[in-house]
């Protein structure tokens, strides 16, 4: 069983369930002290006690080496138990049943994956039946072999072909709403998605129909529309045309990664494979693991205009943490106006191919953004060149292709290499706090920081009037995940502990990023602590500065 397959609604419940001073009080003895209980701490060696329970909390945190948690990550660090063991010994100590959801969600996605397998061979066999959508992909140059390759069909112009009396009795109304393909009205009325559509079938990296994406053939607008996201469809994790197109025993060859169904097609068409499109999303990090596992190099197509451009900038600062691995990455940039279907179609293979030569290697990409005017080679400009580089810098997470790019700017500037070195060293030390993009002050960091510390300890305190609005607009670092905390809070149960948001966040380590601030910022007196958030808040508001009120009492309490 992975921990993914755990629902977080049972964590948080367990957690809740569990007395924490019970569970630590049976291997470290604890004594009240005030609100909460004190020990002698089991993760490190002490005298004097400085390890504290709260019962309300649900929380336990040590002064002394800084070790803190919930109920299970005290059984993880404390009895050596991986994630899932603390979970089922939690649950076992209050006789809640660990629900083994993996099966049962297992089952709901092969159930609908064969539902879409049925759903696309009907529309296959209704393209045969279609001169109009037949015609359609002949104007657009797309051969018989291409439409079986890809499953293309259609879906006829009716508002009730798949939600028909006779379809809905083999395939059930619920399961195809589920799956994306009726949609019901407000008055109730169901109907279908995808009608009078050329249909693209959509497929996982494991080869199973997971969505559709329809393009009309005439004037309907919109041009494209997609399955919405289901049990099966995450569009930012999916790739048009990986497994029609990639091959294992291939796996020597480029990669092209383009923006639409028709671009991967008539590149596949051509022999121009693997072709990969993202579908009408920027391009995300899961994106990019699927294409590093399977190619030495790719090369994203983009269109010659500004949206292209644009497009490419993002598309730099996803893959940058990826550079300097087994894959490189280049940027092909278009005649305006012009996509690989396009030039494929009107041209061939080879004019692609050829084109596809002046693709641009990604160190040499940044560097040509970063330093755009050699003409005035002055300190100003260089200067500027170096601020831009080092934006890139700090996202490199391959040492030697950081020190390559280094050397590689130097050389292009004509500046020592040490200089770079020691600007991305400093810059790297203002920018570290928290994971976000924020240009804000330090200390507006510090109290975001606290704020969120806060919120979490007291979540009652979540409820209190915030200017939710106002502050989602803060480009602070933290601010993000103050948004997130407090979003989360209101939508969950009255009774919500410390320990059960911990938990709640504990994916993507911002768990243990909340759990540290805890740490950070220990308050013991509600009603103080709530002065402190208000503060915090109309300070925030208005980007002022905290008050030395809030301060001196802050000071006061980190010390208890
Ligand atoms: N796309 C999408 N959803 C939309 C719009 C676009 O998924 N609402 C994706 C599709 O994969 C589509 C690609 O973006 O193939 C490109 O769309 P567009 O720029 O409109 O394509 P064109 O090249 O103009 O048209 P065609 O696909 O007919 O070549
Ligand atoms: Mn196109």
């Amino acid at each position: 069983m992975s921990a993914n397959y755990i629902p977080k609604s049972f964590i948080e419940s367990l957690v809740a369930a569990i007395n924490i001073v019970d569970l630590i009080g049976s291997r470290v003895e604890l004594k009240k002290a005030g609100k909460d209980y004190k020990g002698l701490c089991p993760f490190h060696n002490e005298k004097t006690p400085s390890f504290i329970v709260s019962e309300t909390k649900g929380f336990y945190h040590c002064f002394g080496c800084g070790a803190h948690g919930t109920p299970i990550s005290f059984l993880m660090e404390h009895d050596n138990l991986d994630f899932v063991t603390a979970i089922k010994f939690l649950a076992q100590k209050v006789g809640m049943e660990v629900p083994l959801n993996d099966n049962a969600n297992l089952k709901k996605e092969n159930e609908q994956t064969a539902l879409l397998e049925e759903i696309t061979k009907i529309y296959e066999s209704q393209l045969n039946q279609s001169l109009e959508a037949k015609h359609y992909l002949t104007k657009r140059g797309i051969n018989e072999k291409s439409i079986k390759k890809f499953r293309i069909g259609y879906s006829p112009d009716s508002w009730n072909f798949l939600s028909s009396p006779k379809l809905l009795k083999l395939f059930s109304e619920k399961k195809l709403e589920d799956a994306g393909l009726i949609v019901k009205n407000e008055k109730g009325n169901i109907y279908d998605r995808f009608r009078g559509r050329i249909i693209f079938p959509i497929k996982s990296s494991s080869n199973k129909i997971i969505a559709f994406g329809g393009r009309n053939i005439d004037k309907e607008l919109p041009k494209y529309i997609n399955s919405p996201e289901t049990i099966t469809f995450n569009k930012s994790d999916c790739l048009y045309g990986l497994s029609e197109t990639y091959e294992a025993r291939n796996k020597n060859a480029t990669m092209f990664l383009c923006e639409g169904y028709l671009d991967v097609i008539s590149l596949a068409q051509s022999g121009i494979m693997p072709s990969v499109a993202t579908l009408g999303t920027a391009l995300t990090e899961s994106h990019i693991k699927h294409i590093i596992q399977r190619t030495p190099k790719v090369v994203f197509c983009f269109d010659g205009d500004e949206a292209g451009k644009k497009a490419s900038l993002r598309t730099i600062d996803i893959v940058l943490g990826f550079a300097g691995g087994l894959t490189e990455f280049s940027f092909l940039f278009l005649p305006k106006g012009q996509d690989p279907d396009s030039i494929v179609q009107a041209k061939g293979k080879d004019h692609f191919l050829e084109l596809s030569k002046k693709s641009i290697p990604l160190s040499e990409l940044m560097i040509k953004i970063a330093c755009p005017e050699m003409k005035n080679n002055n300190a100003e400009s260089k200067s500027k060149s170096i601020s831009v580089a080092l934006t890139y810098i700090q996202k490199m997470r391959n040492e030697l292709y950081k020190d390559a790019f280094i050397t590689d700017l130097a050389d292009h500037l004509k500046i020592d290499k040490d200089l770079v070195i020691n600007a991305s060293k400093g810059s790297s030390k203002t920018f570290k706090a928290m994971p976000d993009n924020g240009q804000s002050k330090p200390s507006e960091n510090l109290f975001i920081r606290e704020a969120i510390s806060i919120l979490v300890q007291f979540p009652k305190l979540a409820n209190k009037e915030i200017p939710l609005d106002a502050l989602s607009k803060i480009q602070a670092p933290g601010a993000s995940l103050f948004v997130m905390v407090l979003r989360y809070i209101r939508t969950a149960d009255s009774d919500i502990t410390t320990s059960m948001i911990i938990e709640h966040f504990r994916d993507d380590d911002l768990g243990k990023h909340i759990s540290k601030l805890i740490s950070d910022y220990v308050f013991d007196d509600d009603l103080i602590a709530e002065k402190i958030l208000e503060d915090i808040i109309k300070k925030l508001s208005f980007h002022g500065s905290r008050s030395s009120l809030a301060e001196s009492l802050t000071k006061k309490f980190k010390k208890l």
